[in-house]
């Protein structure tokens, strides 16, 4: 039998993308997206779209009976930024979101579950470089305080009532078809916006600001790589460390301007700069790569390369 998905908030700037590559891989049927808002045309015209709130629980079971659904990703969250404007609506969609799922998940009404997690569950007292898999974890914003609340909730999930939960903490996701959601490495998509439309660039975050990132589809083949694999090979049911490339404001406009000579960068740190001083500069993700196979495509040549050349073709400049 074929299998069905729901994606929960397809509408976003990671679940936009996931729900088209399983619709190219399962058909456009067997992919339910929702959203408390509609998409992009692609999207809402490529397969079947609800409207569905993460936070209603009858709503989510109704939509899984209707289309008898067997998977569930769950990419609905507030984001780190916005989270700290808003922290107790933050803490209030990301846990209700996801104790919805792992409840529909322990009452046997879908066999598989994935959540992402996030890079913001580390702290300022977390190793900084090549960031362990086990390690102190003390997050300082409510966003990093819900995901990592959420990984402890995945596992007890797991060895409590045998939930197949999945996860990842993806680091800062960098892609070119939708706009990211109010996260702290939200410059590092702007930036290449910015170059291409106007030659400059502010950023939020300053110069020597060191974050993990990664592009888009490396996280989208991580994301179905880990759905994939072999319940025994996912060793860690809290959420894995998942890397590609570190660099900083300075390294990404250097890149740049390789290709975009004239672009130039200043800088005009936020209250994000706080957030990305509590963050890890780099991941270890050797685990993720021994149990299931992980490899990364991008680093941050090509990720530049690619990123150019696909907004270039979208605005149709130069
Ligand atoms: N983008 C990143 O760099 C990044 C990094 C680490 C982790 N993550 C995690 O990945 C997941 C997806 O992130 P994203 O960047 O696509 O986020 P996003 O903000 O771009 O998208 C989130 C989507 O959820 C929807 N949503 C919000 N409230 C909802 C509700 N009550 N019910 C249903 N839908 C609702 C929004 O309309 C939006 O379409 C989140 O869990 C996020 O924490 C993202």
């Amino acid at each position: 039998m074929l299998k069905k998905i729901l994606i929960i908030g397809a509408c976003g700037q990671i679940g936009t993308e996931l729900t088209q590559k399983l619709r190219n891989l399962y058909g456009n049927d067997a992919v339910i997206a929702s959203d408390i808002r509609e998409g992009n045309k692609k999207l809402m015209k490529s397969g079947p779209f609800e409207l569905v709130n993460a936070m209603d629980y009858d709503t989510i079971l109704q939509v899984v009976e209707q289309y008898n659904i067997q998977e569930v990703y769950l990419m609905a969250a507030m984001l780190s930024a916005t989270g700290e404007k808003f922290p107790e609506k933050a803490w209030d969609l990301n846990m209700t979101s996801l104790f919805n799922v792992l409840n529909l998940a322990k009452e046997g009404k879908i066999k598989k579950l994935f959540w992402p997690s996030s890079i913001a569950v580390f702290g300022p007292t977390t190793p900084k470089e090549n960031t362990p898999q086990e390690t102190i974890m003390e997050p300082t914003t409510v966003y990093g305080i819900s995901k990592q609340t959420g990984e402890r909730w995945c596992e007890y999930y797991y060895k409590k009532y045998d939930v197949d939960v999945r996860s990842i903490r993806y680091p800062g996701i960098i892609s070119w078809k939708t706009k990211p959601g109010g996260g702290t490495t939200d410059y590092a998509v702007e930036i290449f916006h910015s170059a291409l439309l106007i030659g400059k660039y502010t950023s939020f975050l300053s110069e020597e600001t060191k974050l993990p990132m990664m592009y888009m589809d490396d996280a989208i083949a991580a994301t179905i790589a880990i759905m994939n694999a072999k319940p025994a090979t996912i060793k860690i049911r809290s959420s894995y460390n998942l890397a590609a490339m570190s660099f900083t404001p300075k390294e990404i406009a250097e890149t740049i301007k390789k290709i975009v000579p004239e672009f130039k960068i200043t800088y005009n740190p936020d209250f994000r700069q706080q957030i990305a001083n509590s963050w890890p500069s780099s991941i270890n993700d050797s685990k993720a790569r021994k149990h299931w196979g992980w490899k990364p495509k991008y680093n941050l040549t090509s990720m530049t390369e690619t990123m150019l050349k696909n907004l270039h073709a979208k605005y149709k400049i130069l």
